[in-house]
Parts: C-alpha cells; structure tokens; sequence
C-alpha cells in the first residue's frame, strides 16, 4: 500500500539525508531526477564545498543543483564517478528497479553506467517482489513510435504514449502498462533490441548497490539478496 504524500514526503526527506553520507569528498557526484532526489539536492547545497560538482541526470536536476550553487560538468569530461544517488518507481528485492516515471530514464541510465556505486533512495511504497505494476517507461525516437508500440504488444504490454511529453533528448516516451516482469535483465535486453528504442526504464543489468529505504520506522539500508 502506497504512503500518505505527508509521510512519502517525511520518507523521501529521511533517505535523502542518510544519502547525505555517500557524498564523495573531493570527487564528482552524479545526481539523479524527481521527487526525491530534489530533497536530496536541496540537502547537497549544504555540502557543496565538499564535492568538487556534480553530473545531472536532467535539465530540471542540473538547474536545481546550480540553484544551490553547485557546479555541474560534462560527463565527459569527468574521469570518475564515484557515487550516483537517484530515485526510483519499483525496486525488486535484488535491487533491480524501473525508473523513468520523471521520464529522464535514458540519462539516468548513462550516469548509472559511469558510477562505481548507485545508491538508489525511495519511500518503502516503492518496493515490490515483482517489478511491473508501474508501467514502463521506454523512450523512442519520435519516427519508430508505431513499431515500437507494435513490439511491445508483442511482448505482451500495452503501450500509451506520455501525452504532451518530450524528454530532454527530444524523444517520445510510451509508457508499457500490464507488464509482469518475471525476467528483468532478460526483459531489458529483449526492449534494448527493437530498433528505434534509445533507453528502457528498467534497470537490472545495471541494478543499485544499495538502496535506502524510508518509512515510519526510519531509514533501512538494503543491499541485494544474495
Ligand atoms: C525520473 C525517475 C525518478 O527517479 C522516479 O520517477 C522516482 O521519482 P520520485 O522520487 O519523484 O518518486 O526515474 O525519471
């Protein structure tokens, strides 16, 4: 069951701050999109003479950080990422997560490849055992639309296109409803492979490292099930 927004909120809040202790000293941290991640980067401005900047992983995300006055570099021209701290729609119990529901899931991708560490926060009504009941966000580039759809029916989901909606790359999102998830890094690979797919919100070949957790106990920290 979903929490009250007032509690969500308190969650999101409380895991942004326990998120506070991976900031890298010295280093460059890659920040991710949404609700959650703006309490953190609210936070971040606190620490910001300890971080040398910060790689976004959006628009809205880059201007809130230099809102409170944080630099924010090129990914190429950041040699290491030590810690990137983002947000989620699902988190499986080996931390494998859908993301995208902000629709900047194909740059949170990337900067999640580039980390040495994801440390992914959320409120506890985030976790699922299967991953699927939110639907799936997939970006496409705006001429495949159609067949992308037709793929996905194939696959078994029924895509709605993100009415209105345009992501930072320019591209469309469709959001992949009916979807269970029973094979995530093989469901991955299976959307990476149709042509005119750029990025899928799912996120199991590249999973979290850890995830922080906040509900009315307080903060948990959880690592994959081995
Ligand atoms: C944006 C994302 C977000 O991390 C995800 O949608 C969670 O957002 P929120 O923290 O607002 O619940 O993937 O593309």
């Amino acid at each position: 069951m979903g929490l009250f927004s007032a509690s969500a909120d308190s969650a999101k809040r409380a895991v942004a701050e326990a998120a506070l202790a991976y900031v890298p000293r010295g280093g460059v941290i890659g920040v991710g999109t949404g609700s959650t991640a703006n309490f953190f980067i609210d936070m971040l401005g606190d620490l910001r003479h300890q971080v040398v900047g910060a790689v976004a992983s959006s628009e809205a995300t880059a201007q809130r950080l230099r809102k409170v006055g944080i630099e924010v570099l090129d990914l190429n021209s950041v040699n290491e990422l030590p810690v990137y701290i983002d947000g989620a729609d699902e988190i499986s119990p080996d931390l494998h997560l859908i993301k995208g529901g902000g629709g900047a899931l194909t740059r949170e991708k990337i900067v999640a490849a580039v980390a040495r560490q994801f440390v992914c926060i959320a409120d506890e009504s985030k976790c699922v055992d299967l991953l699927g009941r939110y639907p799936l966000p997939v970006e496409v580039i705006p001429m495949a639309r159609a067949h992308v759809a037709r793929e996905l029916v194939r696959l078994g989901g029924a895509p709605d296109l993100r009415i209105g909606f345009t992501t930072d790359n320019g591209n469309c999102i469709l959001d992949v409803h009916g979807l269970e998830i029973l094979n995530p890094i093989g469901m991955e690979s299976d959307i990476n492979q149709i042509a005119g797919v750029v990025a899928v919100g799912l996120f199991a070949r590249r999973s979290a490292d850890i995830a922080l957790i906040g509900g009315p106990g307080g903060v948990r920290r959880v690592e994959p099930r081995p």
